[in-house]
């Protein structure tokens, strides 16, 4: 990000690399001997996969999950040769061919991916690569139990597929005492029986803390990477990755009883200093954060939020900083050290993840720990 860009924007998205990187090594070294990939679709959770993903690279990782084929064409040129990208969501009916011209995994989840992937294979007269995912308890993605067996008990059901993979999805995994856990892994655990012997995968980031039967072969951690807290109510091991500080737009003072902002939902019982700040629900910053007692943070200071969250900014309540310590262009903490993402998810409601994957598109974004940016 130049000077430039940071001078005209009206908040500042700074994403820490090197932090990434720190939690890919933390979630690697507590696997052992599986293999951790990384999860880095919807933009690397809005942070940037195009930034993240090499970095990711860089410090080891080969293996990268998105969701769509597009998410997965846009890294082809970010990843060395080797680095191997996996599409969730398999091919959309008539994508086959391009995972095959990419040289890109499918995920294959229905007897009718199977059977589009296979033809592909057959009519090219080679094998092709796939991972399979079984449903174990989510009912999401995956092959049911009653369409393993049939595809078991089916010899043409995989013929010309090479199965590279098996895999399923958590569906309680940041609750480590829930009984589905346990109830997948053994789902997991017969359901590999039904298919050709080939690495298997069940923990997302959660997933990797409920112990090392959890971990088979290989890993898909994607939010412990960003930052956020794996297990429910333990103390979060891994680092912070995401500062988001706004700029101040204007300050006034108001007299006591003053409305402020849409709906006049807020006033205050005695003057007050009220900042404005050009963040918004437009810009992540969720509506319903107006709502839960959300603030930003100056010099240590917390400045409630006054008032609603209007779609460019937000009004502070700025009145326990001193007469001029916020001036137009000052910076305050909305996401940092004083206040997680995962609090701020909290605070509105909703889980990190979300908070995450909103973060706005108007923000200027600064990467720390990149060769490229340093
Ligand atoms: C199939 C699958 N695997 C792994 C992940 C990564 O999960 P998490 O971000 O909880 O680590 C996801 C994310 O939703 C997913 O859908």
């Amino acid at each position: 990000m130049s000077n430039h860009e940071q001078t005209r924007a009206g908040a500042l998205l700074t994403v820490d690399l090197g932090a990434i990187c720190d939690n890919w090594r933390t979630l690697d070294a507590a696997v052992g001997a599986a293999e951790c990939a990384a999860v880095v679709k919807a933009d690397a959770y809005g942070l940037g996969a195009a930034r993240v993903a090499p970095a990711l690279a860089a410090a080891g990782c080969r293996r990268f999950f998105v969701a769509h084929l597009d998410e997965a064409l846009a890294l082809e040129h970010c990843l060395p040769s080797d680095a191997t990208v996996c599409v969730l969501h398999g091919p959309t009916p008539g994508a086959e061919r391009e995972f095959v011209e990419h040289g890109i995994v499918p995920v294959l989840n229905s007897r009718a991916q199977l059977a589009a992937w296979g033809a592909l294979a057959r009519s090219l007269d080679r094998e092709l690569p796939a991972i399979v995912q079984v449903d174990t308890g989510m009912a999401r993605l995956g092959l049911s139990t009653q369409e393993l067996h049939a595809v078991a008990s089916d010899a043409d059901a995989l013929a010309g597929i090479r199965v590279a993979g098996v895999m399923s999805h958590l569906a309680c995994a940041e609750q480590a005492g829930h009984p589905a856990n346990l109830a997948q892994r053994q789902r997991f655990v017969a359901a590999r029986r039904c298919l050709p012997p080939a690495p298997a995968s069940l923990a997302n980031s959660s997933g990797i803390f409920l112990g090392e039967a959890y971990h088979f072969d290989l890993v898909r951690p994607g939010a412990a990477l960003y930052g956020l807290a794996p297990v429910e109510g333990a103390p979060n091991p891994m680092r912070p990755v995401v500062r988001l500080q706004g700029k101040v737009v204007q300050t006034r003072t108001i007299e006591a009883g003053t409305p402020v902002g849409y709906g006049h939902a807020w006033r205050s019982d005695r003057p007050a200093r009220i900042a404005t700040v050009a963040v918004g629900y437009a810009d992540g910053w969720l509506r319903s954060l107006g709502h839960g007692g959300a603030a930003a943070w100056f010099d240590g200071v917390a400045l409630p939020l006054a008032g609603r969250v209007s779609m460019d900014t937000i009004t502070l309540d700025a009145s326990a900083l001193p007469d001029g310590a916020l001036v137009p262009g000052t910076l305050v903490e909305l996401i940092g050290e004083r206040q997680v993402v995962d609090a701020v998810a909290a605070r509105a409601g909703t889980i990190g993840y979300e908070i995450l994957t909103s973060l706005g598109s108007r923000y200027a974004r600064h990467y720390l720990g990149d060769a490229a940016t340093a």
